[in-house]
């Protein structure tokens, strides 16, 4: 049989300033789909990288006294050191000043240009900095573009408004590729006034920090142009045609709400006029809102990700910003809430019935797992749910809906350690060892498959609760865990937050702009 193949992307970064947990968030959002497809057998390859070019990097670049590359390669490691720092397992970091994505770029535009899809004409228009691209009037008067100047210029031009019908046919004939649903009619809606066609270039005297027209070299290429083609470079379009075949197209692009229009409209009219299939699915995201607006480096709202991986350590931050962030909408970020989700979650929930079964099986069983011999009807319950839930979770996770699957995770662990109180095995193992035994065999089990299925959100931790158990590597098949199997000692797995700040001195997170 062949494996399926999963292609994933994250948006490429700007390089203006740090990565915050919006960044981190998507970038965990595609590592834990990776991980999962990973686990499930599949063929997968994982892309994220920098957008380096355009007027938002240069200013940054000019504002440290920098040349806009020494900008860039310092700025770098900043992005991949996170990656490292939260567990991130892409195959592949993309920045687009390197050599193989330069050639591509300007081969794309040659191609483009021969076709007759590129022309030159005088534009005045008005230009938002900090979105780097043009915008209408109507969007300037909605006041939610900052940094916005009148252009007038001789530019090249993209011919987008020749596949506006093409896309709108294509969007309706392809359910699920733009995702969430409201996502897909927001871009139907917009699709409904006239296309115009798309600047493609920056006049070298306004702007030098850019790939090279290579039809004209007094210009560079526009930054959206540019940096779109990363999701093609990378899998070795025009490079290496076998490895291209194989990837294309990506199973899906994830984004932010903030550059639906720049993937749904320019990229997918690139593809038309490349001839390329168009991505399967691009799904967007909410933000991560600090005080009701949204974090960015732009305005400089942000949580560094790194100050709560310190604190809480690196699963709880991946496990927090899945779980938290229902699909499609915004969440607001506060260290409150943070706190408030790990002490139920990580701490009451998952750590909690990892603590009891280990030390009751210590106390009555010697550390080594008992028998589950004929299974009582509750015992049964448990059993249907945990055998159930790898469907489950997998089926939500094709869907996107990562925060449900948590949760539909976390309530078999919120239902083990129901039925451990009703069952109470430190009472049955006074009168009825075996049968002691068995209840802690089901709830182990149950605790396995949950660990099993939180591996992609949460690495480490799954990992030392499966080593603890000696069931690393097990499947989702009921009975994985092997009666007779000796438990290893372990340390509390998330040890409570403390909140009251005279019984714990420095356990709060730093908030917005700490
Ligand atoms: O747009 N909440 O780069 P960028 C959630 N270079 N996600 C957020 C977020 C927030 N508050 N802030 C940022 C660019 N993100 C272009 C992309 S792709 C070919 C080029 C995440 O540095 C989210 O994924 O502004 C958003 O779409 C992306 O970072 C924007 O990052
Ligand atoms: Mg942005």
């Amino acid at each position: 049989m062949t494996k399926n193949k999963f292609y994933v992307t994250t948006p490429i970064y700007y390089v203006n300033d740090n990565p915050h947990i919006g960044h981190a968030y998507t970038t965990i959002l595609a590592d834990v789909l990776a991980r999962f497809h990973r686990g499930m057998g599949d063929d997968v390859f994982f892309l994220t990288g920098l957008d380096e070019h355009g007027q938002k990097v240069q200013q940054a670049a000019e504002k440290r006294a920098l040349t806009p590359q020494a900008h860039c390669d310092d700025l770098a490691p900043r992005f991949s050191g996170l990656w490292e720092k939260l567990e991130i397992s892409h195959d592949d970091f993309i920045r687009t000043t390197e050599p193989r994505h330069v050639k591509v770029v300007q081969a794309v535009l040659q191609a483009v240009y021969e076709k007759g899809d590129i022309y030159q004409k005088e534009y005045e228009g008005l230009y938002s900095v900090a979105e780097e691209r043009f915008i209408t009037e109507k969007e300037a008067e909605s006041g939610q573009f900052r940094d916005v100047r009148r252009i007038q210029e001789k530019n090249w031009f993209f011919r987008m408004s020749r596949y506006q019908e093409r896309l709108v046919r294509y969007i309706e004939e392809h359910p699920g590729f733009i995702r969430p649903e409201h996502r897909k009619n927001e871009m139907l809606g917009f699709l409904r006034q006239p296309l115009s066609d798309l600047c493609i270039s920056r006049p070298k005297t306004r702007l030098n920090w850019g790939i090279e027209i290579p039809f004209d070299r007094d210009y560079v290429t526009y930054v959206w142009f540019d940096a779109l083609i990363n999701y093609i470079t990378a899998p070795g379009y025009l490079a290496d045609n076998a490895r291209f075949g194989h990837w294309w197209p990506v199973s899906v692009h994830l984004i932010g709400k903030d550059i639906l229009t720049t993937h749904c409209v320019y990229w997918t009219t690139m593809l038309f006029a490349l001839d390329l299939p168009l991505p399967e699915t691009i799904f967007a995201h909410g933000w991560w809102l600090i005080a009701e607006s949204k974090m960015s480096k732009s305005v400089g709202n942000v949580v560094n990700p790194l100050d709560l991986v310190g604190q809480y350590g690196v699963d709880a931050v991946r496990y927090y910003l899945m779980a938290e962030m229902v699909l499609g909408a915004d969440s607001n970020f506060t260290p409150e809430n943070f706190i408030k989700r790990y002490n139920s979650d990580l701490a009451n929930d998952f750590g909690n019935l990892l603590n009891r079964v280990s030390g009751l099986i210590g106390k009555y069983f010697d550390s080594v797992v008992p028998a589950a011999l004929e299974l009582s009807a509750d015992d049964t319950v448990i059993m249907g749910q945990g055998a159930a839930l790898g469907g489950r979770v997998e089926a939500l996770l094709k869907e996107y809906k990562v925060d449900a699957a948590i949760n539909e995770i976390m309530n078999l662990v919120r239902a083990v350690n129901k039925y451990m109180e009703v069952q109470a095995p430190w009472k049955l193992a006074k009168t009825d060892l075996p049968a002691a035994g068995r209840v802690l065999y089901v709830a182990t089990e149950a605790l396995r498959l949950a660990a099993v299925l939180l591996g992609a959100v949460m690495p480490e931790k799954s990992g030392q609760v499966l080593d603890v158990l000696g069931a690393r590597g097990t499947g989702l098949a009921w009975g994985g865990l092997k009666s007779g199997t000796r438990l290893t000692a372990h340390p509390p797995l998330f040890p409570r937050i403390e909140t009251d700040p005279s019984r714990a001195a420095g356990s709060s997170v730093k908030g917005a702009g700490a």
